[in-house]
């Protein structure tokens, strides 16, 4: 059974975002998945949003987070979320210089008692991970560009989920894969039947009339 992590990036008026978070909840998603963007790695700029929001979940919630950062200064953020006792962060592979600091970060967000996890954009090939899949969670694979909620999944993103796939069962590593932007009741079908057990979805769940139907036709 693959597991629904909700975006609240987008489509969520903020004084009514409470009752969204606890309607999200009743419908029975996994995560609430946090997009925080830094306006440098992306042009958007997300954090203020997005911690006002991981806080506020945090008071009334008890499912757990998923921080997905898209930022530089990777450890500057997770310092920023680590007091919500986040379930997961990831960072992107693109926003580091160097392998030994992915390690430093890698051990920083364990030591602060979150499970890891490293993301690739859609040009980025999964390769780039490989050493890391042993000592990290998860490893998110964005199937849009990341920036933005709403955009349509890119069909070259799945070919990578199932070598991603393909990878980690050869070599025995245990490891969620999770697919990020444009999943919907139909394109969820493509990247479960390509590997993914952890799906990101925004739009297609929050804007339809029945949190809890789509969430397990998502599921489903
Ligand atoms: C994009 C974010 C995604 C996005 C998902 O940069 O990482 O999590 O918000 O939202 P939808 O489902 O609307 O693509
Ligand atoms: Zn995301």
């Amino acid at each position: 059974m693959v597991e629904i992590s909700a975006s609240v990036l987008s489509g969520i008026e903020r004084d009514k975002a409470t009752k969204v978070f606890y309607n999200l909840e009743v419908a029975n998603i996994d995560y609430f998945h946090i997009d925080v963007m830094d306006g440098k790695f992306v042009p958007n700029i997300t954090h203020e949003l997005m911690k006002e929001y991981a806080t506020t979940i945090k008071q009334i919630s008890n499912i757990p987070l998923d921080v997905h950062l898209m930022t530089y200064y990777v450890k500057d953020y997770v310092e920023q979320y680590i007091d919500l006792e986040p379930n997961i962060i990831t960072f992107h592979i693109e926003a580091v210089k160097s392998k030994e600091e992915a390690f430093e970060i890698i051990n920083f967000i364990k030591q602060n008692h979150s499970r890891v996890g490293i993301a690739i954009s859609p040009s980025t090939s999964i390769e780039k991970v490989y050493e890391f899949l042993p000592y990290i969670h998860m490893v998110l694979i964005m199937t849009v560009e990341p920036g933005y909620g709403g955009q349509k999944l890119i069909p070259e993103t799945i070919h990578k989920i199932k070598m991603m796939k393909q990878y980690i069962d050869n070599n025995n590593i245990e490891i969620d894969i999770e697919a990020d932007g444009g999943i919907n009741l139909d394109t969820a079908k493509l990247v479960k039947e390509a590997g993914a057990n952890i799906l990101v979805s925004g739009t297609a769940i929050i804007k339809s009339e029945d949190y809890k139907k789509t969430i397990s036709g998502l599921k489903t």
